[in-house]
C-alpha cells in the first residue's frame, strides 16, 4: 500500500528531492532555515553565559535567592517598627503577649523548628516545648540563648547566623507561649520542671 504510488512529481524549480518516499509523501532535500541554524548557535553560545551568571556561585542572582533578598528586606522594613530587640525577660514576656508579633514568631517556628519539635511543639526528636520542664531553660530568656547558639553540639542547631535577632526573640516569645498548653507528645518528660514564666506588664 506504501509503496505503489510513488511516480515522483517533478521538483518545482531548482529544489532537490532526497528520493525518500513515505505512503507516497515526497521528501525535499531542504536545508534548515539559515535563521534556525542562528538561533541553534545563539542558544549555545547563551547557555554558558546563562550558566556563569546564574549558577557561578558569586553573589545571589538565581530567583531562589533574590526571593531570600526580598524577604530580608521586608523584614528590615517590617522590623524598622519595633528597633532592634534585646533578648531580655521583659521584652520576650512583652512579645509573648503581643498578638500582632507572636505570630511572626510563630512563622519562624513553623519555618524552622516542626522537623524537631513537630508542628504543634510536641517535640520529635527534640523535646517537647509544650510542658513545664525544660533541659536548657531555667529563666524565660534562656530560650532566645538556646535558639541563638544552640545545645547538646549541635542536636539542637545553633539559628544565630541564620535568623534575624528579633526573628530569635520573636521565636523565644513563641516558645515561650507554647509553655502549659501539656499537649500528649511521645516523648517522655525531659528536664526539670521550672519556676511559671514572670507575668507581663
Ligand atoms: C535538628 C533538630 C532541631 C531543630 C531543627 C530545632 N531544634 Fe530545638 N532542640 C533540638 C534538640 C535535640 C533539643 C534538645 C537539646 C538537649 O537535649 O539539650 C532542642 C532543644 C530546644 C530548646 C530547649 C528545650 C529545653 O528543654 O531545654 C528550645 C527552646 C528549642 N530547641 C527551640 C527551637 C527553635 C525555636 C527552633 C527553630 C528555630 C529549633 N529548636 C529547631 C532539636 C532541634
Amino acid at each position: 500500500m506504501a509503496e505503489e504510488s510513488t511516480t515522483p512529481l517533478e521538483p518545482a524549480g531548482d529544489e532537490v528531492l532526497t528520493g525518500h518516499s513515505y505512503d507516497g509523501i515526497q521528501e525535499y532535500d531542504n536545508p534548515t532555515p539559515r535563521w534556525w541554524e542562528l538561533m541553534f548557535v545563539a542558544t549555545i553560545v547563551f547557555s554558558p553565559i546563562y550558566a556563569i551568571w546564574f549558577h557561578a556561585p558569586l553573589q545571589g542572582r538565581t530567583l531562589a535567592d533574590q526571593y531570600q533578598a526580598s524577604l530580608a528586606d521586608n523584614m528590615r522594613l517590617q522590623f524598622g517598627e519595633i528597633g532592634d530587640l534585646t533578648p531580655d525577660e521583659t521584652t520576650i514576656v512583652k512579645f509573648m503577649n503581643d498578638p500582632k508579633w507572636l505570630p511572626v514568631g510563630e512563622s519562624t517556628f513553623k519555618t524552622n523548628c516542626v522537623s524537631c519539635h513537630g508542628p504543634e511543639g510536641i517535640g520529635i526528636s527534640g523535646p517537647n516545648l509544650t510542658d513545664d520542664n525544660y533541659l536548657n531553660v531555667k529563666k524565660i530568656e534562656d530560650i532566645a540563648t538556646v535558639i541563638r547558639d544552640g545545645a547538646k553540639n549541635g542536636a539542637m542547631p545553633a539559628w544565630g547566623n541564620r535568623l534575624h535577632p528579633n526573628e530569635v526573640v520573636l521565636a523565644a516569645a513563641y516558645v515561650a507561649s507554647l509553655r502549659g498548653k501539656n499537649l500528649k507528645s511521645a516523648r517522655l518528660t525531659e528536664g526539670v520542671e521550672i519556676a511559671p514564666w514572670p507575668s507581663g506588664g
